[in-house]
C-alpha cells in the first residue's frame, strides 16, 4: 500500500515537473531574474560543499555562486578562506603517517597539498551566524572539477549559470597563490568544463579580473566592491582595484565613481555590497549606503549590470530592486526565488530532489574511491 503510495507520488512530481508553468522554465527570450546562491546557499547548508550546491539546485537558484583557491600542488579548490577556519572544518588525520604539516586546520591552504585538505571535514560544524544550516558530517573541501561534474549529473543540458570569484588578498602576497597562478589554473578547468561560457569570474582583487579578461576576452567578469576595498583610511591607492584610484573618477557621487572604475577596467558587472556603509573617514554624513540609486543608474548607463551581495532581508531587496539591480546574492536562494516570482519575474526551475540527490550519491562514491 505504502509502495503505490510512493509510486503515486513520484508518477505525481513527474507530472508536476512536465506540466509546470512556463514561468518555471527557461526560454532564450525571456530569461529568468538572476538569483545567486552564495555559496551554494549559506543560509541553508554548509557553505561551498557539494551537498550546499546540491540544495542550491532543489531551491531553484538562477547562478551557483563559489569561491576559489589553489593549493600548494595547483589544485582548484572550492573554499572562501585563505586559511583553514576552526569555525568551519575539524582535522581528522594526517594525510600520510608523521606528516609534519598536520594538523591542517589554521593552515593556509596555499600550504596544503589537495590531499592533505581533503582529509578535512568541513561540514561538522554550523557557523552561529547561520542558525539554520544542515550539517552534512564528513563532507569535504570540493574541488571546482568535482563540483561542476556533480552538478553536470543533475543539470546535463547545462541551464545552471556560475558565478566564480578568485580568493586573493594584494594586502597578503604571502598567503595565496599569486594571480597568474590564479587566473591560469581557473581558467584551465572553466574552459575545459561545457559549462565555459555559463561562468561570470569575480573578484575584489581586480587585478585578476583585467588578467582573465586578458587571457579570455568573452567571459564576463564582475567587480566586487566593499567599503574596506574602495577605500583607504589614508587616501592611498587601494590595493584591490587594479590599481584604480575612486578620486580619479568624475563621479559626482561615491557610488558613480565606484561604476565608472568598474567600467574602466571593462567589468560587465558591478557586485557592490548591497548592505555596507561609506565609512565615516570618508564622509561626514552619517551612515550613508555604499550602494545608491546614482551607482545603479550610472553603472546601467555605462553598460555594466548590478549585482549586490549578499542581500537576505528583503526591505532592503525591495529598495535595491526599486534602483534597478538585475540579480541578487543571496545566502537564502530560495527565498530570494519566491520574491523574484512574487515581483513578475521569470526564475530557473528547481531541480527535483530525487535526482539531485541520487547524483549526490553517485559524486560521493565516486570520490570515496
Ligand atoms: C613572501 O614571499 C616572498 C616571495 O614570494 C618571499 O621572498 C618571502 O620570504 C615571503 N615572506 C614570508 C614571511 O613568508
Ligand atoms: C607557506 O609556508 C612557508 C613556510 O612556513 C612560508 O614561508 C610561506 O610564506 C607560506 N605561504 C605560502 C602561500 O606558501
Ligand atoms: C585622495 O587622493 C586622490 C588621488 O591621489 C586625490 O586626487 C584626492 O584629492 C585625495 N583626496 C583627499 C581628500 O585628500
Amino acid at each position: 500500500m505504502l509502495a503505490l503510495a510512493y509510486l503515486i507520488l513520484a508518477f505525481l512530481e513527474v507530472f508536476l515537473v512536465l506540466a509546470s508553468p512556463a514561468q518555471e522554465t527557461f526560454a532564450s527570450t525571456n530569461k529568468p531574474y538572476d538569483v545567486q546562491a552564495h555559496r551554494g546557499g549559506r543560509g541553508n547548508t554548509v557553505e561551498n560543499t557539494v551537498q550546499s550546491f546540491a540544495w542550491g539546485l532543489v531551491d531553484g537558484a538562477t547562478t551557483l555562486e563559489l569561491d576559489n583557491g589553489i593549493t600548494s600542488d595547483g589544485e582548484v579548490v572550492v573554499w572562501h578562506d585563505n586559511q583553514i577556519l576552526a569555525e568551519k572544518c575539524i582535522d581528522t588525520r594526517p594525510a600520510f603517517p608523521d606528516d609534519p604539516t598536520y594538523p591542517y586546520v589554521g593552515k593556509l591552504i596555499a600550504n596544503l597539498t589537495l590531499a592533505q585538505i581533503k582529509t578535512l571535514d568541513c561540514g561538522s560544524k554550523r557557523r552561529t551566524d547561520f542558525p539554520q544550516q544542515l550539517l552534512y558530517p564528513g563532507a569535504r573541501i570540493p574541488t571546482l572539477q568535482e563540483v561542476f561534474d556533480f552538478v553536470e549529473c543533475v543539470d546535463p543540458s547545462h541551464r545552471i549559470l556560475w558565478n566564480i570569484e578568485s580568493k586573493i588578498n594584494p594586502e597578503h602576497p604571502n598567503r595565496t597563490a599569486s594571480v597568474g597562478d590564479f587566473v591560469q589554473k581557473q581558467h584551465a578547468i572553466f574552459s575545459a568544463s561545457p559549462y565555459h561560457r555559463s561562468i561570470t569570474y569575480q573578484s575584489f582583487d581586480w587585478r585578476t579580473l583585467i588578467a582573465m579578461k586578458e587571457l579570455d576576452p568573452l567571459i564576463p567578469t564582475s567587480a566586487l566592491i566593499d567599503e574596506e576595498t574602495a577605500f583607504t583610511p589614508d587616501n592611498s591607492t587601494s590595493p584591490w582595484l587594479g590599481g584604480l584610484h575612486l578620486d580619479s573618477f568624475p563621479g559626482p557621487s561615491l557610488g558613480q565613481k565606484m561604476a565608472q572604475a568598474a567600467r574602466a577596467i571593462n567589468a560587465d558587472i558591478l557586485s557592490p555590497c548591497g548592505t555596507c556603509f561609506i565609512p565615516s573617514f570618508v564622509t561626514s554624513e552619517v551612515e550613508p549606503d555604499l550602494t545608491t540609486q546614482a551607482m545603479v543608474r550610472e553603472a546601467h548607463i555605462l553598460g555594466l549590470r548590478v549585482k549586490p551581495f549578499t542581500m537576505n532581508g528583503l526591505a532592503r531587496i525591495d529598495e535595491l530592486f526599486q534602483f534597478g539591480v538585475d540579480g541578487i546574492i543571496t545566502d537564502y536562494p530560495g527565498i530570494v526565488r519566491r520574491w523574484a516570482k512574487q515581483q513578475g519575474f521569470m526564475v530557473a526551475p528547481r531541480h527535483p530532489k530525487q535526482r539531485v540527490f541520487s547524483c549526490l550519491e553517485k559524486h560521493l562514491q565516486v570520490i570515496r574511491g
